[in-house]
């Protein structure tokens, strides 16, 4: 059982592809365990398994104080995703100290494996539908600071800025884009 540091943006391997899984054994249920461990040490609701630094296509959701699910999804991908948009506010255990609105699918279809290697499918909306998503952009090397709409970006860059050299934020911008949740 191990506790392991989660990378923040200043770190090259978020922005790294994550290789797909073959292996279900005990080395993946292992590192499950370990994400599940980091995650809740940092209060997070979801954490894909490059944030710990291991480029593997794994990812942990645990939303069950929301209403939701919890659970391990292994090769992830978006089956299907609804054209109508939800607005909401998101934040990143890779970027402490920020959140910022981001506009994403009300509800989507996911493909995966379990930890046996099992293929399934899972549905979600709303919270979990953004989890799902924001962390499936983490094993593409995608972080949700950079996907922001130009002018959020504009007024957070200085902070993101500070984050991807190590410094903390400065909290120069307005409390609404100060971190209010982890999201992941
Ligand atoms: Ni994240």
């Amino acid at each position: 059982m191990a506790v392991r540091p989660v990378l923040t943006i200043q770190d090259e391997r978020l922005y790294q592809v994550s290789e797909p899984v073959k292996k279900f054994d005990k080395g993946l249920r292992d590192l499950v365990r370990d994400m599940f461990e980091s995650m809740a040490e940092e209060g997070g609701v979801g954490l894909a398994a490059v944030q710990i630094g291991v480029l593997k296509r794994v990812l942990v959701i645990d939303l069950v104080e929301k209403g939701f699910i919890k659970g391990a999804f292994i090769n992830p991908h978006l089956i299907e995703a609804s054209d109508e948009m939800q607005e909401g506010e998101e934040g990143c255990l890779s970027v402490p100290g920020l959140s910022a609105e981001l506009k994403r699918p009300r509800w989507v279809k996911i493909g995966y494996q379990d930890l046996s290697g099992n293929h399934k499918i899972v549905e979600g909306e709303m919270l979990l539908a953004r989890a799902f998503l924001h962390e499936m952009d983490h094993l593409d090397g995608k972080v949700f600071v950079d996907q922001l709409e130009p002018s959020i970006h504009k007024l957070l860059a200085g902070d993101i800025d500070r984050i991807k050299h190590g410094l903390p934020v400065e909290h120069a911008v307005e409390p609404r884009y100060r971190n209010k949740k982890k999201t992941a």
